[in-house]
C-alpha cells in the first residue's frame, strides 16, 4: 500500500474530546503549554471552564456530548468558524463500565457503545470531510490495549476499543489516500478517573501526563499504533498472537480468574 500522507499536521488547532479529565485533560494542557491552541470538548462544562481557566487562554472550551451526532457536527463546525481549521483531532472520549458473564446487562453494553464507538463515528463524519477537502489533517483514535484481545470484566469495554481499532485500520486505506493521517492509539494502564476504582493490580500504570506527552510524542513520529508503555503493551500484543487455549489459560491465571466463582 502507497503511503501518501503529504504533512502530518504539526500547527492549527488541536480538538481533544474527552478533555474535562484524565488523558484528554493532560493533554490539552500539554499542548497549551507549547502555545498549540486546543478545542476542548466534554460534557461537563465545569470541568472545560476550569480546564481553560488553568490554561491560561490557549483552551477554549465547547461542551457537547459525542452521542449526539447533532450537536458535534455544529461543535466541528463552530470550532472551525471560530478557532480556524483543526490541524490535529484527538477523539479520547469513552468510558469503561465493568461487565461480567453474572450480570451481562443490555443498557451497559449499549452506552459503552453509543459512547465509545457511536462517539467516535460522530466525530469522524464532519472531520472525513473537512480534512478530505483540505487534503489535511491528523486524526488520532484512543482505543486501550484492552482492544487487543478480550479481558475479564471487559466484554463491552473491550468490545468498543476492538471496534475502534478495526474501524481505524480499514479507513486508514482511505485515508491515505485522502491526505488525512490516521492513527490509532492503544494505551496500557493509565491513573485516570477511569482507573481509580479498578480492584486489581495494574501493572505499569502511568500517568496521565506521561500518557500525554507518549500520545503527542507519537503523532510527531509515524508509526500508526501509538502504544504505550510498551513493557507492557507488547506483552498484550504478543499474548494475543497465542492459540485460544493457551491465551485463556495465561489471562486467567495471571488475572486470579481461574476458578473464579464470586
Ligand atoms: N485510563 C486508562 O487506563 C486507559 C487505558 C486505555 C485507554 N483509555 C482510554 O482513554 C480515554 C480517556 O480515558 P481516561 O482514563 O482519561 O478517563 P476519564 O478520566 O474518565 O475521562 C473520560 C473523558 O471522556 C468524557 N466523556 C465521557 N462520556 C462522554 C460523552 N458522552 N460525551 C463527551 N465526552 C464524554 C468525560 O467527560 P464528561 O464526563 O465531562 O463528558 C471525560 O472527559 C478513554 O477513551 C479510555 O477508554 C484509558
Amino acid at each position: 500500500m502507497t503511503h501518501i500522507v503529504e504533512k502530518p499536521a504539526t500547527a492549527g488547532v488541536v480538538w481533544i474530546t474527552g478533555a474535562s479529565s484524565g488523558i484528554g485533560r493532560a493533554l490539552a494542557l500539554a499542548y497549551a503549554r507549547r502555545g498549540v491552541g486546543v478545542a476542548a470538548t466534554a460534557r461537563s462544562v465545569e470541568g472545560l471552564d476550569a480546564l481553560a481557566r488553568e490554561a491560561g487562554g490557549l483552551v477554549r472550551a465547547y461542551p457537547a456530548d459525542v452521542t449526539d451526532a447533532a450537536a458535534i457536527a455544529a461543535t466541528v463546525d463552530r470550532i472551525e468558524a471560530e478557532m480556524g481549521p483543526i490541524a490535529t483531532a484527538i477523539l479520547n472520549a469513552g468510558i469503561y463500565l465493568p461487565v461480567r458473564a453474572q450480570n451481562l446487562g443490555v443498557e451497559d453494553c449499549a452506552r459503552s457503545f453509543r459512547v465509545n464507538l457511536d462517539g467516535t463515528v460522530h466525530c469522524l463524519v464532519p472531520l472525513l470531510a473537512r480534512m478530505g477537502a483540505r487534503r489535511a489533517g491528523q486524526i488520532a483514535i484512543v482505543s486501550s490495549s484492552a482492544g487487543y484481545r478480550g479481558l475479564p470484566t471487559s466484554a463491552a469495554y473491550g468490545a468498543t476499543k476492538a471496534g475502534l481499532i478495526n474501524l481505524a485500520e480499514s479507513l486508514k486505506f482511505d485515508t491515505d489516500n485522502m491526505g488525512i493521517d490516521l492513527r490509532i492509539v492503544t494505551p496500557g494502564f493509565v491513573e485516570t478517573a477511569a482507573t481509580d476504582r479498578n480492584p486489581f493490580p495494574m501493572p505499569a500504570i502511568v500517568s496521565a501526563e506521561t500518557a500525554a506527552a507518549r500520545i503527542i510524542a507519537g503523532l510527531a513520529g509515524r508509526r500508526f499504533d501509538i502504544t504505550f508503555p510498551r513493557r507492557f503493551t507488547l506483552v498484550l500484543k504478543a499474548l494475543a498472537l497465542l492459540p485460544a487455549s493457551v491465551y485463556f489459560a495465561i489471562v486467567a491465571r495471571a488475572t486470579g480468574w481461574r476458578g473464579k466463582r464470586d
